[in-house]
């Protein structure tokens, strides 16, 4: 085979999935928000927690053309935990470029260009953000727990949540508010809740089983708790706190 025809073949299997689209930032972002919404539960936010399977550096088990994902990601694969989605082709083809510049994205994330050390300082002294989060054993329970925050959210996320707290309240990070019966007033981070029941941990890091029964008043905090650091910490500062935050990936790695 001589050089031309190699050159003909990488076109004859480069162009033709991506020629019948064109698409722009808007559609990666649509791509990443059907992801985020679709996706990570199973793949992680990186696409690399399924075993075998890494979405964002293309390392497929089944899939070999951009068209092959497009159908995966639409029908499922029948007989495994893959699972069919209702979307448009369209849709499909969002995540599939998305996919193609996850990994870009990761790594300007990974060098974001913070400093993990100074992060640390500020979440501990000035930041004051242990006044709420834990971090392998340091720091208050009444938030979130961060020691894996690394594996669980891309930086991209950690830094929303750090300036815009009430944009996504995870599911498992929800804070209630009820009132007693008796007139006393508890809040405190959601634990687990059933039909008579609703187990807390308070505001002094005391739980509490509290019976619905008793209760005249119990809501949802819409709210978060969280202040936003939007005006409290500078554009470096915040980069550092994050460098810091996505470094973080549970007890064994470090
Ligand atoms: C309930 C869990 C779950 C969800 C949700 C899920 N996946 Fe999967 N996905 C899997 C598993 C497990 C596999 C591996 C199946 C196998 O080959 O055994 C897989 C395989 C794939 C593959 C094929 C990879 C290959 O090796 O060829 C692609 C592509 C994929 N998923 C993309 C997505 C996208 C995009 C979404 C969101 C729209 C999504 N998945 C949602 C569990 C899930
Ligand atoms: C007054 C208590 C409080 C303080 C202080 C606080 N947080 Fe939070 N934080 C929370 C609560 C409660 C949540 C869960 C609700 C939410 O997502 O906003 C949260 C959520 C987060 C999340 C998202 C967690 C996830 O699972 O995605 C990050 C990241 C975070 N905080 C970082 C910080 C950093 C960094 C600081 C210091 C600069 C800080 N927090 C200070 C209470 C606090």
């Amino acid at each position: 085979m001589n050089h031309w025809t190699i050159v003909c073949f990488a076109l004859l299997f480069a162009v033709p999935a991506f020629a019948q689209h064109t698409f722009g930032q808007a559609d990666i972002d649509d791509g990443a928000r059907l992801f985020r919404a679709n996706c990570v539960i199973c793949h992680g936010p990186d696409g690399d927690k399924v075993s075998g399977v890494d979405l964002g550096h293309g390392k497929f088990r089944r899939a070999t053309t951009n068209e092959d994902v497009e159908n995966i990601i639409i029908g499922g694969i029948p007989g495994t935990a893959m699972p069919p989605h209702n979307f448009t082709e369209r849709e499909a083809f969002t995540i599939v470029i998305y996919l193609r510049k996850m990994a870009e994205l990761a790594s300007d994330s990974a060098t974001n260009g913070g400093d993990p050390a100074r992060g640390q300082a500020l979440f501990e002294g000035k930041g004051g953000c242990t006044a709420c989060h834990n971090i392998l054993g340091k720091g208050s329970r009444t938030g979130p727990n961060l020691s894996e925050i690394g594996l669980l959210r891309r930086g991209a996320e950690i830094q929303r949540s750090i300036v815009d707290p009430d944009a996504e309240i995870h599911l498992s990070n929800r804070s209630v508010r009820a009132t007693t019966k008796g007139g006393e007033e508890i809040s405190g981070r959601l634990l687990n809740s059933d039909t008579f029941s609703v187990q807390i941990l308070d505001s002094k890091e005391r739980l509490r089983t509290l019976q619905r029964a008793d209760l005249r008043q119990y809501a949802i905090v819409e709210k978060s708790p969280m202040p936003s650091y939007k005006d409290k910490l500078s554009a470096a500062e915040l980069t550092d706190v994050v460098a810091y935050l996505s470094s973080l990936k549970g007890a064994e790695a470090k």
